[in-house]
């Protein structure tokens, strides 16, 4: 890879983009591989890039479309450093929270590879009380009121200040894992209990948030990349509107409808929490909307799973839009149909699952479908998504609901 001559600094740019599997390569590497890093893989494909896909298992989607696959316990430093010591990648992009993300810091300080957005980007979005703390403390953006608890007692304490209902989350969680509602005093002890037993790493610490009686929900796809000027620029995509079950994203839909201020005050919010985590990449920052009220929740420096709808969305999906923001590239964020998506979930236990109903699922007007390829299914494991287009966002949803309901997973 050429960098303005000096092959040793990947941050200069423009890059001379090179042959793939040849010297001059420029080389990616994905920690994390599943459906979202499957997506970022093709579109870096597409664009001549060599790519070295590293998960936890074995065959995991983005494994089975890149030019090399690594299985590595990414959550242990010593692996993560190996692994990117062998591959020597100009990029290192992180697709889940789950890392090492020390190792990251390490990696970065050699100046040899560049982490995307940034190593502090991921260590300060893995935890919620360093993202909380920023962008409340720090940057002063407007959330539900919250406390940090390590104790059951210190939970009580924390709900003077939050009152009920409240939202009690481990602070190293993602997915809904170890998260409740809680809706009086008595209910206290089992959501810290059942925080206790759902954390990443068994901090003993919790997050405990006033419920925010929201209107809707939406993710604000950001693009931080380099602009006509050469200096890194912010772009917004269309908002998106999403419903969750029990954590996880079932729908969602682009463009959400809001007021003309939560609009403006949604990216004004996402300028400023994007602006401090720094880099370049995609961000999908969440934000509750009532009236033309906008509060932060949090926010990924990464792909979002809700983002999904994008891939027929927009000109350029939010995967293509993070691979063109990593390698230096312009960016165009437009809109080029309202559209949804609806996921398609496992619905068996079985390892190397079937699936019928496809065809009747690609006979709805104006759908696509993508299967991850995911070798074991779960019950509630996301294994696909539908993704429609419409003239309008209801007609998309119902499209995509009803495609997503004909594949019928079979153990
Ligand atoms: N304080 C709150 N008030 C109201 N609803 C909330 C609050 N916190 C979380 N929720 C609801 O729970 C969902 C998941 O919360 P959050 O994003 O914090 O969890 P998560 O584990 O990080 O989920 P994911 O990894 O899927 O983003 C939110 O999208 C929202 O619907
Ligand atoms: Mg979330």
């Amino acid at each position: 890879m050429q960098l303005d001559s000096t092959p040793s600094r990947p941050s200069s740019l423009p890059l001379r983009f090179g042959t793939p599997l040849a010297e001059n390569a420029i080389r990616v590497m994905m920690l994390g591989s599943g459906e979202l890093g499957k997506e970022v893989v093709i579109a870096l494909q597409r664009l001549g890039v060599e790519v070295i896909a590293v998960d936890r298992y074995p065959d995991a989607p983005g494994h089975q479309v890149a030019h090399r696959a690594h299985t590595v316990d990414m959550t242990d430093p010593d692996a993560l450093l190996a692994v990117i010591e062998l591959e020597k990648p100009h990029f290192v992009v992180p697709e889940i929270e789950a890392i090492a993300t020390d190792a990251l810091a390490v990696v970065e300080a050699r100046g040899e590879t560049v982490v995307i957005p940034t190593a502090r980007a991921t260590q300060l979005t893995m935890n919620r009380e360093g993202i909380r703390r920023l962008a409340a403390e720090e940057l002063g953006l407007p959330t539900s009121p919250y406390a940090f608890a390590n104790s059951l007692d210190e939970v009580r304490a924390a709900t003077e200040l939050t009152g009920f209902p409240c939202v009690i989350k481990p602070v190293m969680s993602s997915s809904g894992k170890g998260q409740s509602t809680v809706r009086t005093a008595d209910e206290l002890e089992s959501a810290w209990d059942y925080a206790m037993a759902g954390g990443r790493v068994n901090h003993g610490r919790v997050i405990v948030e006033g419920f925010v009686d929201f209107d809707y929900e939406i993710t604000q796809l950001t693009v931080r990349a380099v602009g006509s000027g050469g200096e890194v620029e912010t772009s917004f995509c269309e908002p998106i509107g999403h419903l969750q079950q029990s954590g996880d994203y079932v729908e969602s839909w682009q463009p959400q409808q809001m007021s003309a201020l939560a609009l403006a005050a949604a990216r004004e919010v996402s300028e400023k929490v994007t602006s401090a985590l720094g880099g370049r990449g995609i961000f999908g920052v969440e934000l509750f909307v009532k009236g033309d009220n906008v509060y932060f929740s949090e926010v990924s420096p990464r792909p979002h799973d809700t983002g999904l709808v994008t891939l027929r969305t927009q000109r350029l999906s939010e995967f293509e839009l993070h691979a063109r923001a990593i390698l230096g590239l312009p960016v165009d964020t437009t809109l080029t149909s309202p559209g949804a998506s609806a996921v398609i979930y496992g619905g068996v236990e079985a390892q190397a699952i079937g699936f019928d109903g496809v065809a009747e699922a690609l006979a709805v007007p104006e759908t696509d479908i993508r299967l991850f390829g995911k070798p074991e299914s779960f019950t509630r494991r996301r294994m696909g998504v539908a993704v429609s287009t419409a003239a309008d966002v209801e007609t998309a949803r119902s499209r995509a609901r009803e495609a997503a309901s004909k594949v019928r997973p079979v153990g």
